[in-house]
């Protein structure tokens, strides 16, 4: 039987003032160099960088460490069919590097287990729904030796792990635009808590500002 211990997920984003995590075609671009150094420098504090598949889909990331020396770490990408494209950067760049696991459901295609095998990549299913069960992953992502996630989003994911109360710490660069949309993604999606008290709360831990954006952390209220 798998323990009950889970991995500290430290929540990453860059959003503009008005929430959103990409606009509504799509263009992810609102980090500036300073913020992408800051969050390769939270990538070489952790075990795990996870993201989900509409965010490999949307913008093919390759999820490394440019501008520190490290020794690498697992990329966990949540796909409940395995559907994301077998070319992706994830597979493809670096691998020995960064080892990536696929995280799928009791419903993923046989064939499509073999041919995601064949490039290295670790299958792990957790659930037998339509999508990933985030809860029943924490210990087996532990057991690996994962005890740090840098949950990378995007908005749908980091909804499931809201939802679930996992997400131990914020780490949120607010960027100077204000880009709108009802189809651009927000930081949050997902069908929300209809009650404040119901939520999460967390307590403000550092703010810094520099060139216009502003860096917020958070960490959950005990
Ligand atoms: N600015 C930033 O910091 C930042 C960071 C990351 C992403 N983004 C942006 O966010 C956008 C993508 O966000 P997104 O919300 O569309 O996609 P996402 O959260 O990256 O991925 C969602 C998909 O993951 C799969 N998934 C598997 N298990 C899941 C689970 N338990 N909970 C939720 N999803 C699960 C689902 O597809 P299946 O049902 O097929 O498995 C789901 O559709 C992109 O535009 C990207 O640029 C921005």
């Amino acid at each position: 039987m798998k323990g009950n211990k889970r991995p500290y997920i430290i929540l990453s984003a860059a959003m503009t003032i008005d929430g959103k995590i990409a606009s509504k075609t799509g263009d992810p671009d609102i980090s500036d160099e300073e913020d992408w150094k800051s969050v390769h420098k939270l990538r070489t504090e952790v075990d795990a960088i996870m993201v989900g598949k509409g965010s490999i889909i949307l913008d093919n990331p390759k999820l490394h460490i440019k501008y520190y020396d490290h020794k690498g770490y697992y990329r966990v990408v949540l796909d409940s069919n395995l559907s994301i494209p077998i070319e992706s950067n994830v597979v493809n760049y670096k691998p020995e590097t960064y080892p990536t696991i696929i995280v799928t459901t009791e419903n993923a295609p046989v064939d499509k287990i073999r041919e995601f095998g064949s490039k290295n990549v670790e299958i792990i299913k957790s659930g037998k729904g339509r999508r990933v069960d985030v809860v029943e992953l924490m210990p087996i992502l532990y057991d690996k030796g994962i005890k740090r996630i840098l949950l990378e989003g995007g908005g749908n994911l980091n909804w499931s792990f809201i939802k679930n109360n996992l997400v131990d710490e914020i780490r949120i660069a607010i960027a100077p635009w204000m880009v709108g949309g009802k189809d651009a993604v927000s930081l949050v999606e997902g069908e929300g808590y209809a009650k404040m008290l119901e939520s999460p709360r967390y307590c403000l831990s550092n703010v810094s500002s520099r060139n216009n954006y502003v860096t917020l952390n958070y960490k959950k209220e005990k």
